[in-house]
């Protein structure tokens, strides 16, 4: 059941962002919507709301709990999350453990190559630009971010990667890539906002080496295979084993 939200602010191709009784305080919902490749590719899957929202919510937890700094205050129901209102950033942070995607499409580098130390990707956060890799000059040209701001996104994300590889590596999926979005709050912090979930990382199934089969995340979505959300729904399922249950908030 939705909770007692005020109006909306902003609609995005996952999610939508609305006002509460608080300034500070946002509820988002996650949609059963995907979208891929800039949205040319455009799907509804039902209950995907619901996983992302749940995978999420334990994962930000986790975070939480070894002193990241997120959006996240708790879940308000199956597909609504509670989190601090923030100022989005515009850049997408990926950090790429293995190999995979875009990376192989346009490096000779081989799908399935160990990347040590991971490599970190800045992308400038816009649809209409087509989400482009960024440049050391251009990300400073941009002036988005002071480099003391930078070098803060930077250790955040390569913290999150290590602990991330660990949780994950203990329930068996293999972290092989994925995307981060920072906000800065009202007191002008900056936290680890949007989601992490299928929809946002590449994890790989270390009980099975099938090529196909062992893909967990959107891959399966972007690459037409079938299952997508049961793949979706074995990544909840072994997120909330290892998980304390997500904090019930209003
Ligand atoms: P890429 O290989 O397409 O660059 O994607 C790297 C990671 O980032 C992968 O885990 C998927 C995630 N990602 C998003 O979450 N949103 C996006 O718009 C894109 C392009 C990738
Ligand atoms: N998130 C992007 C889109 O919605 C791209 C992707 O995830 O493949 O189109």
């Amino acid at each position: 059941m939705a909770p007692n939200h005020g109006s909306l602010l902003y609609e995005g191709k996952a999610k939508c962002v609305f006002r509460s009784d608080q300034d500070e305080k946002v509820f988002i919902q996650f949609k059963n919507s995907a979208t891929a490749f800039n949205a040319i590719k455009r799907a509804e899957f039902e209950d995907k709301g619901r996983l992302n929202c749940q995978i999420s919510s334990c994962l930000f937890e986790l975070l939480e709990k070894q002193g990241i700094p997120t959006h996240y205050l708790g879940v308000a129901d199956d597909c609504w999350m509670v989190a601090k209102k923030v100022e989005i950033i515009p850049l997408e942070i990926v950090l790429r453990n293995i190999a995979a995607g875009s990376l192989c499409k346009e490096t000779p580098i081989v799908k399935g190559t160990e990347l040590e130390p991971p490599l970190l990707d800045i992308y400038y956060k816009d649809d209409q630009l087509g989400d482009p890799l960024l440049t050391d000059v251009r990300l400073e040209m941009l002036k988005l971010i002071t480099p003391e701001q930078r070098s803060t996104l930077e250790n955040l994300a390569r913290d999150i990667n290590f602990s991330l590889k660990l949780f994950f590596n203990q329930i068996d999926l293999i972290l092989v890539d994925f995307k981060l979005e920072f906000g800065i709050t009202h007191d002008r912090r900056i936290v680890l906002a949007d989601e992490i979930s299928p929809d946002t990382c590449r994890f790989w199934d270390k009980r099975t080496s099938d090529p196909e089969a062992r893909i967990l995340d959107k891959d399966r979505f972007r690459q037409d295979l079938d299952h997508v959300l049961e793949a979706y729904g074995e990544v909840l399922k072994r997120v909330q084993g290892a998980c304390a249950k997500p904090q019930k908030c209003l």
